[in-house]
């Protein structure tokens, strides 16, 4: 999966600039990947100056980060995130507000369900992610023993998946759940409704990236300043 080319300050425009609309006593959802990593610290930074927030991170690397920042943790057990603060690999406007490809990381699946559970989620993201309408791959976390039969089923819609493989590891990527993740290439993503349905349907997935309509804002770090994009959906 190709991860974003865009400017580490532009990244950092768009973390800061989001960590800066959450308010005292706020629980956080906290993404995974470059971008949501300076609303982490961005939030650290804040706790250190006196705010009050918890965080529930997304991934193994956003708990440990928040740690490092010091911002304290809770769980979906005994909290809901107020906000969500997460990155994307791909953004497009449509009729439904926005519609996200994720899982450049690998944790769309945490991702998913705390971005659904928080009241508002804020995308963060440098320019190279805005897209007229959404291309992919698009990352299917499976169960191991399910990978033929899910690449089975992803090629009878069309489309052609490849297993991720890891960077500094032989073999494949290991998700945080111990799964493995299908980078599944479209001939254009049409329908991004209809094929997260059809992707959510395989029996043997555990989530894709497709998050169709879940964004209630986008935050876009620029070289010269952010630019804020509301959902209209
Ligand atoms: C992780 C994700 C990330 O939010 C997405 O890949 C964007 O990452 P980055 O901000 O590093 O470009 O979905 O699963």
């Amino acid at each position: 999966m190709k991860r974003s080319g865009g400017s580490d300050e532009a990244k950092r425009r768009a973390g800061e600039a989001a960590a800066d609309r959450v308010t005292d006593g706020q629980v956080v959802g906290l993404g995974t990947g470059s971008t949501a990593a300076h609303a982490v610290r961005a939030l650290g930074r804040a706790v250190d100056a006196g705010l009050d927030v918890r965080g529930i991170p997304t991934s193994v690397a956003s708990r440990e980060l928040a740690r490092e920042a010091g911002v304290p943790l809770t769980t979906l057990a005994d909290a809901r995130p107020d906000v969500a603060i997460d990155g994307a690999d791909e953004i497009a406007a449509s009729d439904a507000g926005f519609d996200l490809v994720k899982g450049g990381g690998a944790a769309h699946a945490r991702e998913k369900y705390v971005d659904s559970a928080a009241d508002e989620l804020l995308v963060v993201a440098d320019p190279t992610k805005l897209a007229a309408t959404l291309a992919g791959p698009v990352p299917v976390e499976v169960l191991p023993d399910a990978r033929p039969v899910v690449a089975d089923a992803v090629g009878a819609l069309g489309g052609e998946p490849t297993l991720r493989a890891a960077e500094r590891k032989d073999g494949p990527v290991v998700t945080d759940n111990g799964n493995l993740v299908l980078d599944c290439a479209f001939e254009g993503i049409d329908d991004p409704a209809g094929l997260a349905a059809d992707l959510s349907a395989i029996p043997g997935v555990v989530e894709h990236g497709l998050f169709v309509g879940l964004a209630d804002a986008v935050v876009v770090g620029r070289e010269e300043g952010v630019e804020v994009r509301e959902s209209g959906g």
